[in-house]
């Protein structure tokens, strides 16, 4: 019922001559993959270069981030419109990298989240707890606030090809992913947190993400997990053959 989708976050890496070098060595290795859908994120000025290269096959790519205005004086940001004229239909909202560096917001993050299912794209949301608030026993308080306020006056329909991406915090690019376990217990409360802010029979056919260190090793374990569908990749995803091998889990 939900088809699983694997995800890799290029984050501040690759020129576009690098990115194509990737394409090369990776889409032979995927070419009949159809178990699960691939999306790729690479930066601003690699994004049309992909979107060109993966027209037709079963490979597509997304936007980092992007504001929630058609235009307007923001320096430095990207509008959906400008996304939607190069093809791109695929946006990764409210990354931690984002709220940890940039100041994004889960207010904000909810005005792009409206921008992105107006414009009918594909939003992948971030949600994830900080190491302090693990420890203080507040995980699930924290991703039921994130969910919620992402979430604020989306319809279910709007809502309906919504993905989000469960990222804790201390468990990106640390190398310490969290158990199939742990990950396992927050993808049901995300779930559960869906069903109550937006819609039950939404939180059923959302699919939930994991992120944080994934790796060739780790994917299985990760995918046997009922509530796991799928992974959001960043490291791993920089190599043709380990993000093939991440695609390829059994
Ligand atoms: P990582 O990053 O796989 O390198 O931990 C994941 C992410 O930030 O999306």
């Amino acid at each position: 019922m939900r088809k699983p989708l694997i995800a890799g976050n290029w984050k501040m890496y690759k020129t576009p001559q690098e990115s194509l070098d990737f394409l090369d060595a990776f889409l032979p290795r995927v070419v009949r993959h159809t178990r699960d859908e691939i999306v790729l994120f690479p930066t601003m000025t690699s994004l049309s270069h992909v979107l060109d290269a993966t027209a037709g096959s079963n490979v597509t790519a997304g936007a980092q981030n992007m504001h929630w205005l058609n235009e307007g004086p923001y320096t430095g940001q990207t509008s959906p419109t400008m996304l939607a004229s190069i093809g791109c239909s695929h946006v990764l909202l409210g990354h931690s990298e984002l709220r940890l560096y940039f100041g994004e917001t889960y207010e904000r993050v909810n005005l792009k989240l409206k921008a992105a299912v107006a414009h009918g794209f594909m939003p992948v949301l971030c949600v994830g707890e900080q190491l302090d608030e693990r420890q203080a026993g507040k995980t699930e308080q924290t991703l039921r606030t994130q969910v919620c306020t992402a979430l604020r006056n989306i319809s279910p329909t709007e809502a309906s090809n919504l993905v989000i991406a469960y990222e804790p915090i201390w468990a990106i690019g640390t190398g310490s992913t969290a158990s199939p376990e742990i990950a396992a217990e927050a993808h049901a409360i995300v779930r559960h947190e869906i069903g109550r802010c937006c819609d039950k029979s939404i939180a059923e056919t959302t699919r939930i993400l994991y992120g944080g260190s994934v790796k060739p090793e780790n994917i299985s374990a990760l995918m046997q997990q009922q509530d796991i569908d799928g992974a959001l990749v960043g490291g791993a995803s920089l190599d043709p053959a380990s993000f093939a091998k991440i695609v390829q889990y059994v």
